[in-house]
């Protein structure tokens, strides 16, 4: 009697063993199909609306206008792009296809609608100022970065 009991509890084992190792391989296999049958998880294209990229920049880059820029590149910005514009900040490291401003090609395609559009909203890993930034903020911000390609 006791022996049986312990068979039947053996065999159990093994039936539970197999039960697993077939929710796991059909778990397994619902993914490889799931994956397949989407979309490929290409990255959405980056679009600006033509009316921002259009908006005319209204800041001169006055001697006050790049001194208020240069302290909030500094708090916002130079982590990542690097105090120089180089692109080189502490947190760069871990990103991939920052900008280098100091190089002229890097935004020469760009308008100053564009880089502020950038700048307000965000782009790739790049958070987005959004309002903590007043829209002439902003538009020094643009002046400012564009001098790096300058020096
Ligand atoms: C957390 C890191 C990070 C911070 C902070 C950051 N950026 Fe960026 N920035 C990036 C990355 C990464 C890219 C490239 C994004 C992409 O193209 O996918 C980028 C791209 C840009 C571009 C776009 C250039 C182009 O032509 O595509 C501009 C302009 C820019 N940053 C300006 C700024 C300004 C100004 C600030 C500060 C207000 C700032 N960034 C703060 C990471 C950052």
């Amino acid at each position: 009697m006791r022996q049986i009991e312990v068979r039947q509890i053996a065999i159990r084992k093994i039936a539970m063993k197999k039960t697993l190792l077939i929710v796991l391989a059909l778990a397994v296999f619902a993914c490889v199909v799931g994956a397949q049958s989407q979309p490929p998880a290409k990255n959405p294209e980056y679009k600006i609306p033509p009316e921002a990229a259009q908006k005319a920049n209204p800041t001169k880059p006055s001697p006050e206008s790049m001194a208020k820029a240069k302290k909030m590149y500094g708090m916002d910005c130079a982590m990542c792009h690097g105090k120089e514009g180089d692109g080189k900040g502490d947190m760069a490291s871990d990103m991939k296809g920052i900008t280098d401003f100091t190089n002229p090609d890097s935004m020469k395609n760009r308008t100053d609608g564009e880089l502020f559009y950038i700048i307000r909203h965000g782009k790739g890993e790049m958070p987005p100022e959004d309002e903590r930034a007043k829209e002439e903020d902003v538009w020094n911000l643009v002046n400012y970065i564009r001098a790096f390609a300058k020096k």
